[in-house]
This record gives structure tokens, sequence and C-alpha cells, in this order.
């Protein structure tokens, strides 16, 4: 990704602004009235804002008074011609200006640039008044929460260089006026809600470098006139509507680096011209119902790196040889679910130096690859293939491994053994024929960088071990297996964990007090096991729970009675010995709250 323009131009404005503010020379020119009021009308719109921009909008001179992300710098004196109001960088989710668009900002009849971007709760539409901003060359206003359509009108502004919309709730079609628009360099109209065709008044766009439509509704074809926009560097259609054939034209985008026309209905096969995409770095096809052969000529893409087939219906076989000798820069692939049968993983991914393979569906069989440089990869996904055999060492050299995927397989080694990497976040091993006990995995070493643990529906047995304090878990799924034993009360120690399910087990003992401690648990699902005694009052205080069960054990006694406890359907808590109270019928007297504990 480059960095917009309208970033660099950020870091002008905060090395020039603020010394003219502070200084003693005559700012240039006292700020215009007309600016001036346009500008707190906008502010006036802006019913809330916690990024504290606004609050620097006061005193006579909108130019020279220290107005911040307000310039005045252009040959008329005393106008505004640059407007940058953009969310600072922070974790915080609650920076925000929240109020409605003006339309008084259309009388900023100097302004070249208008950035208002990740204020996230500014809404209503794109004013009409926009029509008058006859200098503007950069609109951007990304992350907010815009509705209506794009109004016809802003494809009267000619100078326009960037138009960047995305992340809003825009609505309606591409208006057929961005004819006009021959100086475009960029159109980012991704993440909202936008129908239609690609127009073909685009064509007309002849120096548009970066086209980003993703995560809309367009539907129809993808035009062949694209492939004449030569200096198209970035074409991302991902996640549309889109029909069709790959049209053969986009091959001739020589300058190209990302194309990513993922997530549609397209169908056909890859055009075997693809190979003229000189500078494509990212190629990204997958979840479409592309068919027939992968073409050799992929192999002659010198600059890609990630390559994305996944979820389609190619057939075998693929061109093993070119891809040996070929594709020098690649470091991610992506061939799940495409409707190869591979059998075993070709040598030409197992012997290279790759960070991301994803070959889950590829009907691999017999026992896990031997990657030859194992210390590179970061991400594996080998789900839903016929692996057999162990796996103890598998894991133990990929050294910067982070997610590691095998689950739906036919593995039937002794977990006890697994050596794990010290960096992985994500272990999926559900649904194999796994046995032997948790400790080699959970236990006093288990990495703070992990996240994710799902080892449901397999053979393990043994005990939940202790938990020490200090772990990130966030899933941990051990349902359907063999595990006996009691729930540690230790589990209060995985502070982050989201969802705990340990269904389906043999269970036994109470549930401790302190699992009322998880604050962020949303999924909870202790069913079919024999545990015992009451639910614990302490539980009501997990704000965060979404689902819970205790169906088919041997619970007794009141149900919390709070939500969402009493509201949860009552096939959460049947099957016990004598649970009562909401959702199921009331206690009989006090005996039976008593009983359980
Ligand atoms: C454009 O500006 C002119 C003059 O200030 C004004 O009369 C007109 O209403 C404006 N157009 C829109 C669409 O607001
Ligand atoms: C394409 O880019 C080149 C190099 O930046 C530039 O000289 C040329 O004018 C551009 N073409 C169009 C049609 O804008
Ligand atoms: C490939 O693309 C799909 C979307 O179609 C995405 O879900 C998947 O994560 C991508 N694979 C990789 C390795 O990035
Ligand atoms: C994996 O490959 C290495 C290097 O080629 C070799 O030394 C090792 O014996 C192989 N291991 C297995 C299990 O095939």
């Amino acid at each position: 990704m480059q960095f917009p323009m309208w970033v660099l131009n950020l870091f002008l404005i905060t090395t020039f602004l603020i010394p003219f503010s502070q200084s003693q020379i005559p700012s240039p020119g006292v700020c215009s009235e007309a600016d001036r009021a346009a500008l707190l009308g906008f502010k006036a719109s802006i019913l809330k804002d916690t990024t504290g921009i606004l609050a620097t909008w006061t005193g006579p001179d909108c130019c020279g008074g220290g107005w911040e992300g307000v310039e005045c710098s252009g040959v008329a004196t005393g106008r505004v011609t640059r407007l940058i109001l953009q969310r600072p960088l922070s974790n915080s989710g609650d920076i925000f200006m929240k109020g409605f668009l003006s339309p008084s900002l259309g009388n900023l009849h100097f302004l070249e640039i208008m950035v208002i971007s990740g204020m996230r709760r500014v809404s209503g539409t794109i004013p009409k008044s926009f029509s008058n901003l006859t200098h503007l060359t950069q609109l951007v206003l990304d992350d907010n929460s815009l509705q209506g359509s794009i109004p016809s009108s802003l494809g009267y502004l000619r100078n326009l260089q960037t138009v960047s919309l995305s992340g809003n709730h825009l609505t309606g079609q591409i208006p057929p006026s961005f004819v006009n628009l021959r100086n475009l360099v960029q159109l980012n109209l991704a993440h909202n809600f936008l129908t239609g065709s690609i127009p073909s008044e685009l064509q007309s766009l002849k120096g548009l470098q970066s086209l980003d439509l993703s995560f809309n509704s367009f539907s129809g074809i993808i035009p062949d006139f694209l492939g004449k926009l030569q200096n198209l560097t970035y074409l991302v259609l991902s996640s549309n509507k889109f029909s069709g054939q790959v049209p053969i034209s986009l091959c001739s985008l020589t300058k190209l680096s990302e194309l990513s026309i993922d997530q549609n209905l397209l169908t056909g096969r890859i055009p075997s011209q693809i190979g003229n995409l000189k500078s494509v770095s990212v190629l990204r096809l997958s979840s479409n119902k592309l068919n027939g052969q992968i073409p050799e000529s992929i192999s002659q893409l010198q600059n890609l790196w990630n390559l994305n087939l996944s979820r389609n219906l190619f057939t075998n076989p693929l061109p093993t040889m070119a891809f040996t000798k070929g594709l020098p820069s690649l470091l991610v692939i992506d061939l799940s679910y495409s409707g190869l049968d591979l059998g075993t993983v070709p040598n030409w991914i197992r012997n290279r130096e790759l960070s991301e393979v994803h070959l889950a569906g590829c009907k691999l069989r017999g026992p896990l690859p031997n990657f030859t440089r194992p210390d590179s990869l970061t991400s594996l996904d080998l789900s839903n293939n016929y692996f057999s055999g162990g796996i103890s060492n598998f894991l133990a050299k990929m050294t910067s491994l982070q997610t590691v995927m095998i689950s739906n397989n036919l593995l039937n080694s002794d977990i006890s053994s697994i050596r794990l990497p010290d960096q992985i976040s994500t272990l999926d091993l559900h649904s194999n024929r796994l046995f032997g006990s948790l400790l080699s995995i959970l236990n006093g070493k288990t990495s703070k960088f992990t996240e994710v643990i799902d080892l449901s529906n397999n053979q393990i047995s043994g005990n939940i071990p202790d938990f020490s304090a200090g772990l990130n878990l966030k899933v941990l799924n051990l349902g359907s297996n063999k595990i006996a034993g009691h729930i540690p009360s230790s589990v209060s120690n995985l502070a982050k964990l989201e969802r705990f399910d340990i269904s389906r087990n043999h269970i036994t003992g109470t549930i401790p007090t302190s699992l009322g401690l998880l604050l962020k648990l949303q999924w909870l699902d202790l069913s079919i096991n024999g545990i015992i005694g009451k639910i614990p009052e302490s539980l009501l205080g997990i704000e965060a729970l979404r689902h819970a069960s205790f169906r088919a054990n041997r619970l007794c006694g009141e149900i919390p009675q709070g939500r969402p406890f009493n509201i949860f359907p009552a096939a959460a808590y049947t099957h016990n010995l004598c649970l009562c109270g909401k959702p199921l019928p009331p206690c009989k007297g006090k005996d039976s709250q008593k009983m359980g504990e």
C-alpha cells in the first residue's frame, strides 16, 4: 500500500501551520468572514467531538489563529485552502466526531483539499453544495457514517485527483457524471452499500492509478475497458457480485501491482495471458467459480508474493514443472478448496522458503509433510485433508509459526509428546484422533502469545491442568473428548477468555465460584458432563455472556436469578438433577435451593 498524498500533506501542515500561528509576523491574510462562517457552520453541526480538534476553532482568525486542521496558503489571501481533520492514530475506540456533515463547507470556495476521515459518527449525506468547491483536488471522507447516494454534482469538480469515500453507508450507483473527472488518479469507494455495474463512463478516467470498489454490492461484468486504463497499479473489486469471465484485457495492465477480484461470482478460466502482468505482486482470485487448469504462465510473474486461488473449481494437474522454476518472489500461497486433488504437498511448496501455506481441502494424504524451511512459516492451514500418523515433532522447528490449523484429518498420535513453538497464537487440531493428556500443551510454559486452542472432537484424556497467571488465552475448546477430573479453580487465571467449551467430556466436581471472575467470557458450554452442585451466583458478574449451556449434568438448586441466566432458553438447563427457577419452574421452598450446596 502506498501512502496517499494527503497523509504527506498532514506532515506539511503540522510543521508549517504551528510556527505561523505562534509568530508575531502577520499571518497570510486574516481569514475571510465567509470562510470563517462556513467552518463555524461545520462546527455547529458536530454535536460531540472527542478529538479536541474543534475546541481550537475559536477567535476571529481561522487562518492564523491556531485553528487545528485549517490552512490558508493559496494566492488569495485569507481563504481556506486545506481542511484536514483526521482521527488521531490511537487504539482508543472512544475517539470520534458525532453530528452531520454541514453543507456550509460548500462555501469554502478556495478549498483544494478536504479530509474528514475516521471520525466514525459523522453522518448525513454528502452535501450537494460541494459542487461549488471547484478548486478541490482531494476529497477524502473515509470511515464516517455518511448515507445516501454519491451526488452526481461531484462529477463537475474537474480538478479532483483523489475521491475516497470508503467505510461509509453510501447507497446507489457510481454517477455517470464521473466521466468528467479526467484528472482522477485514485477512486476508493470500498466498504459501502453501492450497487449497479461499473459505468462505461469510467473509461475516460485515463490517468486512474487506483480503483477500489471492494466490499459493496456491485454487479454485472468486469468491463473490458479497465484493461485500457494503462496506469492502473491497484485494482481491487473483492467481495461484490461481479459475474462473467475475467477479461483478457486486464492482462495488459503491465503496471498493475495488485489485482484482487476475489469473492465474486466469476466463471470461466484464468486467461493464459495472466503471465503478462509483469508487475503484479498480489493476485487474489479466490472464492469465485473459476474452472479449468491453472495456467502455466502464472509462473512467469517475477514479483508475485501473494497468490490466492482458494475456493474455486479448478481441475488437475497443477503446472508443477513451471512452478518449480518460476515464482521467485512467492511468500504466500493459498490453494484451499480450489478443486485440486493434490495427494501430497507439491515439492515446489515444500522446498521453498514460504511464510503462509494454506492447503485446506486439497485431498492430501499420508504423513504430515517435511518442510525444508520450517522456520520461515508463520501460518499453516492443512485442515480438511486425510493426513494420518503423528504430529509430535512436526511443529517444533517452525520457530516463526503463529497460526496452525490441521483440523479434520486422521492424525492419531499422543499429544503429550507434542512440541509447540513459542510464538504460536492459534492451535487448531479439532476433529482428529489425538489421544493422551493436555499437560504438554497447557502447562506452566504455555506461551503468552497463545490465544486460541481448539482440540475438540478427539480422544484426549486425563484432567484439565491448573492454569498459571498471565496467560492470554481467548478461546479454549476441549469439547467432545474423554477429559475427566474437576474444573480447576485456577481457571480464573484465564482473564482474557472469551470462549470456554468443555462439553461432552467426563468432568466431575462442582463449578468453581472463581469462574465468575472471567469477565470477558461470551460463550460457556459445560453441557453433557457429570458436574454436581449449584450454578454459582458469582457467574452473574459475567456481563459479556451471550451463550451458556449447563445441559445434561448433575446440577441442582436455583439457577442464578438475573440476566442473562434467567432468560437463556430452558434447554440450557434441562437434564440435570434438580435445577429450578427461571427459565425452569420455580424452586419448591428454601430446601431445594440448599440442596445443591
Ligand atoms: C454555490 O454558490 C453560490 C454562490 O455562493 C450559491 O448561490 C449556490 O446556491 C451554491 N450552490 C449550491 C448547490 O449550494
Ligand atoms: C501515466 O503515467 C505516466 C507516468 O507517471 C504519465 O506520464 C502519463 O501522463 C500517465 N497517463 C495518463 C493517461 O494520465
Ligand atoms: C485467500 O482469500 C480468502 C478470501 O477469498 C481469505 O479468506 C483467505 O484468508 C486468503 N488466504 C490467505 C493465505 O491470505
Ligand atoms: C525431512 O527432510 C530432512 C532434510 O531433507 C531430512 O534430513 C529428514 O530426514 C526428513 N525427515 C523425514 C521425517 O522425512
